[in-house]
């Protein structure tokens, strides 16, 4: 309500803008008018490696779609660090979202960002208009996913449900170990509350053997409220995602994807010449991987974001040269074409508007 107040009065003051703007920063983060931001509320365990955020959001936070990703920056050790996260509506606050965080091995941010002692930091937050599109809320669903593949999807089951009339939601997910298994309290509830849901959890490393991997179309079968007409949506590693895409096909059935590692280990190949148009560097990095890794290992440090292609932080343009978009396994060779370089590998010496 302060906040509110001292906004509007400050938007009809006579100072310029980015000066009421950089004050009112001073004062609280949260009330830039310019930057998207949120506070940490709360921290709490989602699975036995995961931990759930919940975030407290300014008005420039608040445009972003279940199912699509924000970009979180915020500062270690003096150092900007971004990152790529599904939020999850929080039902009936649209200034509240959850992110839930896989701790990865060895991971700066997912651990940092994670630890008790973040509650009541605050952090930037960009939304991004990449990810899943908002199913139709009539047409029946079937999601699949495997590991931190679950956010976006429970993102959108979160959202279809507190919907009116909503269409049937069947998930599939898949994880390793029953205790990695994020939301399972919040799914039974769903469970309970909204016969049009429905899900299995599907624990590959139990030695039940009924518990496999995504394999064939008798494995999706019995999962399908309407054959003819149900929107699979999948999203895990690059392998699951290509399955689920390839058993959609067998069954005729509309498939989107999202992946969120790369086909395979890059491995370094015959070096290539590399001229950074704007820096006037003439540079040597290995083919075969990731422009902006080979970049990095000899010192130069393009700005990056989540490191999978999706939030578009690294994209510089290829004034020429071939490369190859490591997620379509397509090659690129027109000149003045966008380049993401976290998931692109050259082919040929490259000239890059860098
Ligand atoms: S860092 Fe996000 S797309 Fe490259």
């Amino acid at each position: 309500m302060f906040a509110s107040s001292l906004l509007r009065l400050t938007s009809d003051s006579i100072f310029p803008a980015p000066v009421v703007n950089y004050w009112l920063e001073q004062l609280n983060p949260l009330w830039s008018t310019e930057q998207g931001r949120g506070r940490v509320l709360e921290i709490h365990p989602a699975a036995s490696d995961s931990m759930s955020l919940l975030i407290k959001l300014n008005r420039q936070a608040r445009h972003w779609q279940p199912g699509q990703h924000v970009q979180v920056r915020t500062w270690v050790d003096g150092i900007a660090h971004s990152r790529t996260y599904s939020p999850i509506p929080v039902p009936g606050r649209r200034d509240q979202m959850m992110l839930t965080i896989r701790k990865t091995p060895g991971g700066l941010m997912s651990h940092w960002l994670t630890a008790p002692e973040r509650q009541g930091n605050w952090m930037d937050l960009t939304p991004l208009q990449s990810g899943f599109e908002r199913p139709h809320q009539q047409q029946p669903l079937l999601l699949l996913a495997a590991g931190s593949g679950i956010t976006p999807l429970f993102s959108l089951i979160m959202d279809r449900l507190h919907q009116l009339n909503p269409g049937p939601i069947t998930l599939l997910y898949w994880v390793q170990r029953h205790e990695q298994a994020c939301f399972t309290s919040h799914m039974e509830r769903l469970r309970a509350r909204h016969p049009c849901f429905n899900y299995q959890i599907i624990a590959t490393q139990t030695g039940n053997p009924q518990n496999k991997h995504l394999e064939s179309v008798e494995d999706l079968m019995p999962h399908l409220t309407d054959p003819r007409n149900t929107q699979i949506l999948a999203c895990g590693p690059h392998a699951f995602t290509e399955c689920a895409k390839k058993l959609a096909q067998q069954l005729n059935l509309p498939c989107f994807a999202e992946s969120f590692s790369l086909p395979k280990p890059a491995q370094a190949g015959a070096p290539v010449q590399v001229f950074l148009k704007r820096s006037q560097r003439q540079v040597v990095i290995p083919s075969g991987i990731p422009i902006l890794s080979a970049l990095e290992a000899i010192g130069i440090h393009p700005a990056y974001g989540c490191r999978q292609g999706v939030c578009h932080t690294c994209t510089c343009t290829r004034v020429s040269g071939i490369t190859t978009d490591l997620l379509h396994q397509r090659m690129e060779h027109e000149a003045d074409g966008a380049l993401r370089l976290c998931v692109s590998t050259a082919e040929s010496d490259l000239v890059l508007d860098l």
